[in-house]
């Protein structure tokens, strides 16, 4: 959510890099963007413009501005309608500091009025010109020490923020701080950098420090300090990350998501890689191995997460109850940290999260461990707030997810649930060795699955272009698939825009059974379960409603084509981890109903990738 970029160094290239930046980082907003360069008089100029980032480009590229030193953002609006005037970077009443942010200022209203009394003056509707100006009024009162106005004033400031910061009267030098949302500091010969996440750094530098909360840096081109609001200086950890340039580009497909849906057999793989081994038929659970005993000793494990790593949580929680019997409750974060959840230090909390960002699922990890219960992360991001937040955690290793709906990175969490619970249920004596060895090569073989499952696309494509044109789509499925259907309907509505919900099957009857018409496409996961026949019940309840349906099926069941309008069939696997198979086909048909619709799936409107606002 909000992209930030900042650069200081010894070349003049400031605004080139600064948009290259802003082009990577463009998936976590995209309402507006724009830089700020303080030019060889020393003054501050701006290129913004509402819209992608190739509108301010392109403004930038007629005057081609040579500068040392620059910030840059990417903005998904939350104070202000997203238009030319509150777009970032935004310059203070003086025009002497302009700022980039991310975050949202809490008492942002309490400021401006102070400053309005004192005779500050508004140009946009953003919490980020109270909060720069605010900034300023401190600077102007406390004797034009720019790193003690800052910090003074950050500590009054309530909320979430990562900022970067050039000004007039200390040129040389780029400011950043963090509290809530993310910032990493990249260290280059001559050169750093400020950014929202690597991606738009790796280009430059392998070498980083992820900032903590409430830490200032100020960098030139040939310093860096850090302090903490206390002004005290800190010791930095410089990390290496592994991120390679390929695994954040297109690699030929027209998409992120198509690229990111097609990577699956290998992502999943990754994310078994060195947990998993046939041979030895063991299975490790890396990251957690600390923890294993608490889990296996936990009144209840309880699951938090938002969208669809909520969703992967569901499906964990029919896991983990049949194989494990420890009770599991499955929570949203923005729920779970607002209702003072009743925990202890027999609980074991689980926190599911691709970004390692999301503000809510953050703040719930340091409830929890306040509350004295263990929390163990499940993410994507390596060195994010929320890996680093939690005691332990595996890391999904699915590779960077770039494509604002989330596909590689819900089958990895599901992946590594699944080798929780067959390690848990093992360790437990919940099953016996000879169903713990056929699980492990259940699971191993599952990246093939996906495989054929892929090779089936042009099938669903043809689906697509049947309800592309429809209004609603209602997705039903049973059991442990409950959570796929509402994750299948998650995909289609955040991309295509076509409205769509996720019920059990049988609560079709219960109410939502009156939006069917004729030719209303209800998709129905109907593999092969202990379930399905009854899930073949409500295939005719609907086909009586003269609805479209459009069954999942695996080649044990694939006699139910008769009975609907068009089917997908799969391979066969066990029904506890079906899940991992059934969705591939509910996010291939999303992408392509979007893509008949001739919208941009990566960049669905209103949305962006790593929510780092409650
Ligand atoms: C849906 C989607 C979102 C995220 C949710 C949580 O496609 O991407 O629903 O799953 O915002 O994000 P993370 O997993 O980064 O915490």
């Amino acid at each position: 959510m909000c992209g930030i970029i900042a650069y200081v160094g010894d070349k003049p290239s400031a605004g080139k890099i600064l948009f290259k930046g802003l082009h990577a980082l463009e998936y976590r907003g995209y309402d507006s963007s724009g830089i700020a360069l303080l030019n060889e008089r020393n003054n501050i100029k701006v290129f913004k413009k509402k819209g992608i980032v190739k509108l301010a480009e392109k403004k930038f590229l007629k005057e081609k501005l040579n500068s040392n030193i620059g910030i840059g953002h990417t903005r998904w609006a939350t104070h202000g309608e997203p238009n030319n005037k509150n777009s970032h970077p935004i310059l203070s009443y003086s025009k002497n500091f302009a700022i980039v942010h991310n975050g949202i200022i809490e008492n942002y209203s309490s400021l401006k009025q102070i400053l309005l009394e004192k005779g500050y003056e508004f140009n946009t509707d953003t919490d980020t010109e109270v909060l720069i100006n605010y900034i300023e009024e401190i600077y102007n009162k406390s004797g034009s020490n720019f790193e003690n106005a800052l910090s003074t004033a950050l500590r009054q400031i309530r909320g979430a923020f990562a900022i970067a910061i050039i000004n007039k009267k200390t040129p040389k030098y780029l400011y950043g701080a963090r509290r809530g949302s993310p910032l990493v500091v990249g260290i280059a010969e001559k050169k750093f950098f400020l950014a929202s996440d690597a991606s738009p750094i790796i280009k430059y530098t392998n070498d980083v420090i992820y900032l903590k909360d409430n830490e200032i840096v100020k960098v030139s081109s040939e310093n860096l300090k850090i302090t903490n609001l206390k002004k005290e200086k800190i010791n930095p950890e410089i990390k290496k990350i592994e991120l390679k340039i390929e695994e954040i580009e297109k690699g030929g497909f027209d998409s992120f998501m198509l690229k990111e849906i097609m990577e699956q057999p290998k992502s999943i793989k990754r994310s078994m890689l060195g947990r998993i081994n046939v041979n030895t038929k063991s299975l490790f659970i890396n990251g957690i191995n600390d923890y294993v005993n608490k889990l296996l000793n936990a009144r209840r494990i309880i699951i938090v997460g938002c969208g669809t790593s909520w969703h992967a949580g569901l499906v964990a929680e029919y896991f983990f109850e049949k194989y494990t019997r420890i009770p599991v409750e499955v929570e949203y974060a923005s729920e779970f940290r607002y209702r003072n959840p009743i925990l202890n230090s027999n609980d074991v909390v689980f926190f599911i999260s691709q970004s390692g960002e999301t503000a809510d699922t953050l703040e719930s990890v340091k409830i929890t461990k306040k509350k004295g219960a263990t929390a163990l992360g499940i993410v994507n991001s390596v060195g994010s707030s929320i890996a680093r937040a939690t005691d332990e955690g595996c890391y999904l290793h699915a590779g960077p997810e770039i494509g604002v709906a989330s596909t590689k990175a819900f089958t990895s969490q599901l992946i590594i649930l699944f080798m929780i619970g067959v390690r848990l249920a093992r360790r437990l004596d919940k099953i016996k060795e000879k169903k713990y060895v056929e699980m492990i090569y259940q699971l191993d073989n599952i990246p093939k699955l996906v495989k054929e499952i892929l090779k089936k696309k042009n099938i669903i494509k043809n689906i697509a272009k049947i309800i592309y044109k429809k209004k609603s789509c209602l997705y039903m499925a049973r059991g442990t698939n409950y959570p796929v259907g509402l994750e299948g309907a998650l995909k289609l509505k955040e991309i295509s825009y076509i409205h769509a919900e996720g019920y059990p099957a049988a609560e079709l009857k219960h109410g939502p059974i009156a939006l069917l018409e004729k030719g209303t496409p209800v998709i129905v996961i109907c593999t092969r379960s202990d379930e399905y026949e009854k899930t073949i019940a409500n295939i005719e309840e609907v086909k009586a409603r003269k609805a479209m349906v459009i069954a999942i099926l695996d080649s044990k069941n694939k006699h139910v084509s008769k009975m609907v309008d068009h089917s997908i069939v799969i391979p066969q696997i066990k029904n506890d981890f079906s899940p991992i198979l059934n969705i591939i086909p509910l996010q291939l048909l999303a992408y392509y109903v979007t893509k008949y619709k001739g919208l941009d799936v990566d960049k669905p409107r209103n949305l962006a990738k790593s929510v780092t606002v409650e």
